[in-house]
């Protein structure tokens, strides 16, 4: 009985969900729609950002904190909701999760992308859009290999696209022509089915889209995420069987007001409990 009791407790602990700022707020915008039965805590290391041009090593770092910060927390599955963070950092943060937390399921965003990618391409040329450290890490390349060997991916860098599309509310021409620009390759390289490897590119679909046209599919992983979080919880009897919505609420290691004010736009959602936490004093603590 007190074992069933236990398991019962942990379905109603919160998913932790993290980023490197509030970009990842498009994934839990699709995690909050898939699994509305759920209580999330998100966190935005909004004081680091950008991670996209961060060496893998601070990566690892800067994951590993952040987990242990959300473990704390009673977070029951982790997902990485950064693409830099999971390119780079999933790896490490598994072998350190299972050590600080045998049994937790990471969950990240490039090989729910990756899945979705090698199914929708017919020419089996596939484009990547993402930040350097996603580029570099190679883990695009990797994740696509084990769906279908075939396939050829032709990768493109966008160091700036993100800082831009993140400043750039209303969207001016500057935005226009850098991500048609960055398109630019892509379209040389005929791909026929394009992944968004970075959180804030969903914002700009319809630009990337006017630029590839409308036979290139675009890829955001989000949805797809939120259904490999529901296969885990599933798997592992931890969804939450409470009726009702579930609550939400954020931390950010930056300035709060600013995490509220442009987080509403990338969630699309008010932000309501928003708190900030300093990683290192706690770590020290
Ligand atoms: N969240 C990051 C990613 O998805 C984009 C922004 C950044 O560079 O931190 O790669």
């Amino acid at each position: 009985v007190s074992e069933l009791r236990l398991l019962d407790d942990r379905r109603t602990l919160p998913i932790g969900v993290f980023d490197s700022g509030v970009g990842g707020l498009t994934v839990l915008h699709e995690l909050l729609v898939w699994l509305p039965h759920e209580d999330f805590v998100y966190l935005g290391d909004t004081a680091r950002f950008p991670y996209g041009e961060r060496s893998p090593f601070e990566l690892e770092r800067f994951a590993i904190q952040i987990a242990d910060a959300l473990l704390v927390r009673g977070a029951k599955l982790l997902v990485v909701a950064c693409n830099a963070a999971t390119a780079a950092a999933l790896p490490a943060l598994e072998t350190h999760l299972a050590g600080a937390a045998p049994g937790l399921t990471v969950v990240g965003v490039v090989d729910p992308g990756c899945r979705l990618a090698a199914k929708a391409t017919r020419n089996g040329r596939v484009g990547l859009l993402g930040t350097t450290a996603t580029v570099s890490s190679g883990a695009y390349d990797r994740g696509l290999q084990a769906h279908a060997e075939a396939l050829e991916l032709v990768s493109v860098a966008c160091p700036d696209l993100a800082p831009i599309v993140q400043a750039g509310f209303p969207f001016d021409r500057r935005v226009v022509d850098t991500a048609r620009a960055y398109c630019r390759p892509l379209q040389a390289a005929a791909v026929d089915t394009v992944i968004l490897g970075c959180t804030h590119y969903p914002l700009v679909a319809p630009m990337l889209q006017r630029s590839l046209g409308p036979s290139v599919r675009l890829i955001a992983a989000g949805a797809a995420v939120a259904s490999e979080v529901q296969g885990v919880l599933d798997r592992d009897g931890l969804a939450n069987r409470q009726g009702g919505e579930g609550r939400y609420r954020f931390l950010c290691t930056g300035d709060v007001a600013g995490f509220r004010e442009l987080g509403t736009r990338f969630l699309q959602m008010p932000l309501e409990d928003v708190q900030h936490v300093d990683l290192d004093a706690e770590m020290a603590a």
